[in-house]
C-alpha cells in the first residue's frame, strides 16, 4: 500500500485533513498558521493567527481579527495573503496563497454572538492594536462587536512539501482545478 505522500491525491487529501485538524484541535500545529501580508508601503509582514475554519468544497479558510489592526490596512491596500503551516509530526509544510475578503459589521454579528466571552477579549482594545503606549499595560480591553472582523481567505494556490527519506513537493492551483503537479523540492 502506498503512503499518502506518494501520490498527488494523497498529498491533497492529507493537507486538507491537516487544515481540518487545525480547526478542531487547539494543540495541533495547523491551529496557528502564520499569516503573511504586504503592507501598504510594500513591506512583507507576518504574524500568528488562529485558523477558525477550513472548507475543502469552497476552498475557503477563515480567520478572526480586529478591524483596527494593521493587517486590515494591508489587506485593504492589497487583498492577498499567504498562510504557512509546518506540521513537524507529518514532516509536512503547507503554504497557501489566498484572496481575502473582509467581513465586519452587522453580517459578522451572528458569529460574534457565538464567541465565548473570554475569546471576545481579543477584539476591542483601546488604544487600537499597534498604537504606541507609555507603559506596557496602558491599554483597556473592552470587547466590541464593531471591531470584530472575519477574514474570508479564498485559496488560489497550495504548495506542499513533505520531508521524507526522499523529499517531495506538490503544487495545487485553482487555475488547473486542483489537479496538482509535482515540483522539484
Ligand atoms: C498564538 C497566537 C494566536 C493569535 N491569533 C490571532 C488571531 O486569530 N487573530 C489576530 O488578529 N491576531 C492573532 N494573534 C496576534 C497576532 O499575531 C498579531 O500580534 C496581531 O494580530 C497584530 O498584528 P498586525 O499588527 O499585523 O495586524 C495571535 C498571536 C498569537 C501568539
Amino acid at each position: 500500500m502506498s503512503e499518502w505522500f506518494e501520490t498527488l491525491d494523497g498529498i491533497h487529501t492529507r493537507l486538507w485533513s491537516t487544515l481540518g485538524r487545525g480547526v478542531a484541535d487547539a494543540k495541533h500545529p495547523a491551529r496557528i498558521p502564520t499569516l503573511a501580508t504586504v503592507s501598504p508601503d510594500g513591506w512583507p509582514e507576518a504574524r500568528t493567527v488562529v485558523l477558525r475554519s477550513a472548507d475543502r468544497p469552497t476552498t475557503q479558510l477563515t480567520i478572526h481579527t480586529d478591524i483596527t489592526s494593521d493587517k486590515i490596512k494591508s489587506l485593504r491596500a492589497n487583498p492577498r495573503a499567504a498562510l504557512h503551516i509546518w506540521d513537524r509530526k507529518q514532516a509536512l509544510q503547507i503554504r497557501l496563497q489566498t484572496e481575502v475578503t473582509i467581513e465586519t459589521g452587522p453580517s459578522a454579528r451572528p458569529l460574534w454572538d457565538k464567541i465565548p466571552d473570554h475569546a471576545k477579549q481579543s477584539y476591542g482594545i483601546t488604544p487600537p492594536p499597534g498604537t504606541p503606549i507609555p507603559d506596557a499595560l496602558d491599554y483597556v480591553k473592552d470587547p466590541d462587536p464593531a471591531t470584530f472582523a472575519i477574514l474570508h481567505c479564498q485559496i488560489t494556490h497550495i504548495d506542499a512539501v513533505h520531508l521524507g527519506e526522499q523529499h517531495r513537493r506538490a503544487a495545487f492551483s485553482q487555475s488547473d482545478d486542483w489537479k496538482g503537479r509535482w515540483l522539484s523540492p
